[in-house]
C-alpha cells in the first residue's frame, strides 16, 4: 500500500513512521522545509519517545520518505492522510479548517488517479462533507473517497497507543466509493486488526463526533475528580483513595481519575471548546462540557492561589521553585499547560519563580519571560521558600528531601500530583501540601 501523510507534525509523523513500520511505503510531506531537512539529517522535530529510532530504522528500509513537494507525495498515492493543524480560530473559539481545506484542493490537483482520502486531524463534524465538495469540484474526473479516522494518540505514548490501539475508528459514507475506501482503510490496518485491536466502521459524522466526545469525556472525567479533590481537602478525606474507591467499579474505570492542577495540553482544551461550538451552532448546547472548561480553566489559577497559600501571610519577595512546566511528562509541549497559569499567578504577587523541567524549558522560555531557568531540581530549590511539583516527571517522584531542604530557604512542598507520602515528607521535615489530601 502507498501512503502519503499530509502534515508532519506531530500526528502525521507518528502514524507515518508507524504505517512503514507495518510495511507499507509511507512519504510524510511538509511544506515547511527546515521540518523536511531535520527529518533527512535524522533530527526529530518534536520529542516523543522512540520516534527517532522508529523513523532512522524505517529510513533504513526503504519504506518512509520525506518531501516538502506535495504533488510529488501524492502522486501514485493509494491513501492520502490529512494530518495538518487544526488550531483554535483566535476569537470565536471554532476550529481553523483552512489548513485541511488548502491540504484537500492541493491533493485533489496532484492525485494521478483514484483515491481515498482521510481526515485524521481532529475536525468539526461535517469537516468531510466539505473536504469531498472542494475535491469533487477541483478534480470531476477523479474517484475519490474521504473517509474519517481520528487519532487517539497520547503524547509521550503515541507509538504504543498506535500500534495498540483500544480501537480504530472509520468513517465513510454509504456508497459505491464508501465501501471501497472500507476495503482500502482494512488494508492499511491489516497489521493491528490482525492483532485483534477492535475496527469499528461507521459512518462519517458518527467518526467525527466520536473523538470529540471521547476526548470531552476524558476531560470530564478528569474535572470531576479535581472538584472531588477539593471536597476531599474540605471534609478531611483523601481523594486518591476515593479515586481507587470509585475506578475499582468497572463501569467507572481507574484510568483518568488523577486529581491535579487541571488538564492541559493540544487537545482537551482545544477540542472541548470546539465541541461546544457545533453544539451552538446546532442548537443542542451540552452543558456539562461547558461547565468542564470553565472549571479547568479557574483550576490553573486557583493552584497558583494554593502555592501563594503555601508561603504564608506575606509572599511578596519570596521565591517558589517550579518542577515540571510541560502539561504532562514525557513531551516538551508547554501548550495550555497548568504551570503557566500557576507561574502567572506567583508573577502578579510578586513572588520570584525559578523552574526547571526536563524536556520543556526551551518552549517554556519564551512564554516564561521573567521565570528563572534553572538545571535541576536542587538548583530550582535552592534559596526558594517552596517547591511545587507542577508535572509528574519521574526525576521529581524520588527527590532527595535532605539535600532539598538544605538548600531551600524553608521545607515546604506543594505536591500539585500527589507523587509523595505525607508521613515520609512530613518525617523529612518539610510542611506537606497536596491535592484533595
Ligand atoms: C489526549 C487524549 O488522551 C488522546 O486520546 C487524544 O487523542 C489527544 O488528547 P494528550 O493531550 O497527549 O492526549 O494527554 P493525556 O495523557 O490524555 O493528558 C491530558 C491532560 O490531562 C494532561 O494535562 C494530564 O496531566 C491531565 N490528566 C490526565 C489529569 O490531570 N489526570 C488524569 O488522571 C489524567
Amino acid at each position: 500500500m502507498r501512503i502519503t501523510m499530509i502534515g508532519s507534525g506531530y500526528v502525521g509523523l507518528v502514524s507515518g513512521a508507524c504505517f512503514a513500520d507495518f510495511g507499507h511505503d509511507v512519504c510524510c510531506v511538509d511544506k515547511m522545509q527546515a521540518k523536511i531537512d531535520a527529518l533527512h539529517a535524522g533530527r526529530m522535530p518534536i520529542y516523543e519517545p522512540g520516534l527517532d529510532s522508529l523513523v532512522a530504522a524505517n529510513v533504513a528500509a526503504g519504506r518512509l520518505t520525506f518531501t516538502t513537494d506535495l504533488a510529488q507525495g501524492v502522486a501514485g498515492a493509494d491513501v492520502v492522510f490529512i494530518a495538518v493543524g487544526t488550531p483554535s480560530r483566535r476569537g470565536d473559539g471554532h476550529a481553523d479548517l483552512s489548513y485541511v481545506f488548502a491540504a484537500a484542493r492541493e491533493i485533489a490537483e496532484a492525485a494521478t488517479g483514484p483515491l481515498v482520502v482521510v481526515t485524521k486531524s481532529t475536525v468539526p463534524v461535517g469537516t468531510g462533507d466539505e473536504v469531498e465538495r472542494i475535491m469533487r469540484e477541483a478534480r470531476p474526473d477523479l474517484t475519490i473517497a474521504v473517509v474519517s479516522n481520528p487519532e487517539f494518540l497520547r503524547e509521550g505514548a503515541a507509538i504504543g497507543d498506535f500500534k495498540r490501539p483500544d480501537r480504530i475508528v472509520i468513517g465513510s459514507e454509504n456508497s459505491n466509493d464508501g465501501a471501497r475506501a472500507r476495503a482500502v482503510m482494512r488494508d492499511v490496518y491489516r497489521p493491528l486488526y490482525l492483532n485483534e485491536s477492535p475496527i469499528l466502521f461507521t459512518g462519517r459524522r458518527t467518526s467525527e463526533l466520536t473523538k470529540y466526545a471521547a476526548n470531552a469525556f476524558l476531560a470530564t472525567k478528569i474535572t470531576f475528580i479535581n472538584e472531588i479533590a477539593d471536597l476531599c481537602e474540605a471534609v478531611g478525606a483523601d481523594v486518591k483513595d476515593v479515586s481507587r474507591g470509585i475506578g475499582l467499579d468497572n463501569r467507572i474505570g481507574r484510568k483518568f481519575l488523577h486529581a491535579g492542577p487541571g488538564y492541559g495540553g493540544s487537545c482537551f482544551p482545544k477540542d472541548t471548546l470546539a465541541l461546544l461550538k457545533t453544539a451552538e451552532d446546532f442548537d443542542s448546547p451540552i452543558q456539562i462540557v461547558d461547565a468542564v472548561v470553565k472549571v479547568n480553566e479557574a483550576r490553573k489559577r486557583k493552584m497558583g492561589r494554593k502555592v501563594l497559600g503555601a508561603l504564608g501571610d506575606a509572599p511578596r519577595g519570596k521565591t517558589v521553585a517550579l518542577l515540571g512546566l510541560t502539561f504532562k511528562p514525557n513531551t516538551d509541549d508547554m501548550r495550555d499547560a497548568p504551570s503557566l497559569a500557576v507561574a502567572q499567578s506567583l508573577a502578579d504577587a510578586g513572588v520570584t519563580v525559578r523552574a526547571h523541567d526536563p524536556e520543556g524549558m526551551e518552549a517554556a522560555r519564551g512564554l516564561l519571560p521573567d521565570a528563572v531557568f534553572t538545571g535541576d531540581a536542587y538548583e530550582a530549590a535552592t534559596g526558594a521558600d517552596a517547591v511545587a511539583i507542577v508535572t509528574e516527571w519521574d526525576a521529581f517522584r524520588a527527590l532527595d528531601l535532605q539535600r532539598l531542604k538544605q538548600v531551600m530557604a524553608a521545607p515546604v512542598l506543594v505536591d500539585l500530583r500527589n507523587v509523595y507520602d505525607r508521613a515520609a515528607v512530613e518525617a523529612a521535615g518539610f510542611t506537606y501540601h497536596a491535592v484533595g489530601r
